[in-house]
């Protein structure tokens, strides 16, 4: 029986390998992790992590061929493939700080792997990582006197949260890059044999490692840049009464363009665009190439750019003064369907209303928790309520800032009758039915689109 060992059982790790252990019930998969906490829940009833349908997916595997566990030295003795699906945050500290990918996580697990493996062994690249990682980490395998042979793929992964189970089950296409030496090629082939007892071959797509590696970077700084890009035209629809969502609607229309990822927003959140997009940057940098960095930094400037707009859009809307206001956050996750927190821009548009001495509450059907960890400094202006009408109550204003679909099916007379008046309404995801809050009294604010206001 084959043995797989995933290292790393986050966002990625736990459900990747939950899906594999599902879709191939004749290999024995272990996902291993240093903390103990989050071994424990996803052996529970209540899994570390929000993701629609996982439940069922766990379950269903679990214990037949999945297994949990903080032993991480065992699971990599026994496995006849590791994946790697540890953190790759960006750096904080000393060179490229602020920019490069943090490899000291990722680098403890090569060396674990070295020390602990007895036995030949496939290293699955999982984590997002700079390109040409794997010959660092082919060095640190290889080095020393042992006699064990490792071949290192890259297998980057491109699920997106709230969506992860339909992505793994039904992807665009799952990306292997090998080496083109016989034993590249042979691990290659291990690794198609087993996402094919589940996706069509045409859409596993192989590579060298280093495209697979690079083409990570590229898909994430592509996807962003598009959401930048749409924002940056909100801007100017605001300024000149066009309407961003009929101008997303007549170019994605354009089968050149295609209508995905054109939603204007207040930025893009999320653990990864940011970081692999200074990722990116840092990489062309280190290379010599500074104007492809600086083009590509410019999406994230961008992005801070669609976050502090939509701040001072309330602040001056607002007569210019929001200080002992309540205000009312309808959502703190990054995008719905998630508890996921990372980067959110309902971070910094929390953290800009509290330095306005706003009074905030926030509300969020799955990330409450995570936002008190988020907002740890600001708690003193915090206040977090589940309920959205209980958020609501006596609010000057409410902004709505992840596309929850229960937002869309609230009762907003009911919101409006229970606000401070003028009672304004900032839909920092363009969801909601503006003319109907209007005629209900709201003063409307959105992204790219008029205002709609009834004072003079
Ligand atoms: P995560 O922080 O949720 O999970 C990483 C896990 O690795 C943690 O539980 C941590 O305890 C564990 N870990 C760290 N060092 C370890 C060690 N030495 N031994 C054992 N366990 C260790 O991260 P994530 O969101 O799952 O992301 C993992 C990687 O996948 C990142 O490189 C990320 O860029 C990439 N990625 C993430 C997503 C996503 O949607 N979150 C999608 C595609 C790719
Ligand atoms: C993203 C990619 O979509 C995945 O393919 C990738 O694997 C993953 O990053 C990763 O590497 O971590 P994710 O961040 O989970 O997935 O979620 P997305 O759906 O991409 O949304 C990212 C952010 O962009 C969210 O804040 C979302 O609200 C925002 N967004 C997205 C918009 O503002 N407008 C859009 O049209 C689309």
């Amino acid at each position: 029986m084959t043995k797989i060992c995933c290292i790393g059982a986050g966002y990625v790790g736990g459900p990747t390998m939950a899906m594999i252990a599902k879709k191939c019930p004749n290999i024995q998969v272990t996902v291993v992790d240093i903390n103990e906490k989050r071994i424990a829940a996803w052996q529970s009833d209540d899994l570390p992590i929000y993701e629609p349908g996982l439940d069922e997916v766990v379950k269903e595997a679990l214990g037949r061929n999945l297994f949990f566990s903080t032993e991480v030295d065992q699971g990599i003795i026994d496995a006849d493939i590791v994946f790697v699906s540890v953190n790759t945050p960006t750096k904080t500290f000393g060179e490229g700080a602020g920019c490069a990918s943090d490899l000291q996580y990722w680098e403890l697990c090569a060396r674990r792997i070295k020390e602990v493996s007895t036995s030949d062994k496939i290293i699955v690249e999982k984590s997002t990582l700079p390109v040409r990682t794997a010959e660092a980490m082919e060095r640190v395998l290889h080095s020393g006197q042992s006699t064990v042979h490792f071949e290192v793929l890259s297998n980057p992964e491109f699920l997106a949260e709230g969506t992860a189970v339909a992505d793994l089950e039904n992807p665009d296409r799952v990306l292997i890059g090998g080496h083109e030496t016989p034993s590249g090629q042979k691990a290659l082939q291990t690794l198609v044999e087993i996402y094919s007892n589940w996706i069509p071959r045409e859409r596993i797509l192989t590579a060298n490692v280093w495209s697979a590696e690079l083409s990570k970077l590229t898909a994430n700084a592509f996807l962003a840049q598009r959401v930048s890009s749409i924002n940056a035209i909100s801007a100017l629809c605001e300024a000149t009464e066009a309407d961003v969502s009929e101008v997303a609607h007549a170019i994605g229309t354009d089968s050149r363009i295609g209508p995905k990822f054109l939603k204007a927003s207040i930025g893009f959140g999320g653990s990864c665009f940011k970081k692999d997009i200074l990722n990116l940057v840092y990489l062309c940098e280190s290379y010599g190439l500074q104007e492809p960095a600086d083009y590509w930094r410019q999406v994230v400037t961008m992005n801070e750019y669609q976050e502090m707009r939509f701040v001072r859009n309330m602040l001056h809307s607002m007569f210019n003064t929001i200080a002992g206001k309540r205000i009312a956050i309808f959502g703190f996750a990054f995008k719905a369907d998630t508890g996921d927190t990372r980067e959110s821009p309902a971070i910094k548009v929390c953290r800009e209303l509290a330095a306005e001495r706003a009074s905030v509450v926030v509300s969020d059907p799955k990330a409450i928790e995570n936002a008190k960890i988020e907002l740890a400094e600001e708690l003193e202006q915090m206040e977090f309520e589940e309920d959205p009408y209980a958020a609501a109550n006596g609010a000057h204003a409410v902004a709505i800032l992840t596309d929850w679909k229960e937002y869309k099916e609230l009762d907003y007379q009911r919101v409006y009758d229970s606000m401070a008046k003028p009672a304004f309404i900032f839909d920092g995801r363009n969801m909601l039915d503006h003319q109907a809050l209007f005629d209900i009294g709201f003063e409307v604010y959105s992204i790219g689109k008029g205002r709609k206001t009834h004072l003079k």
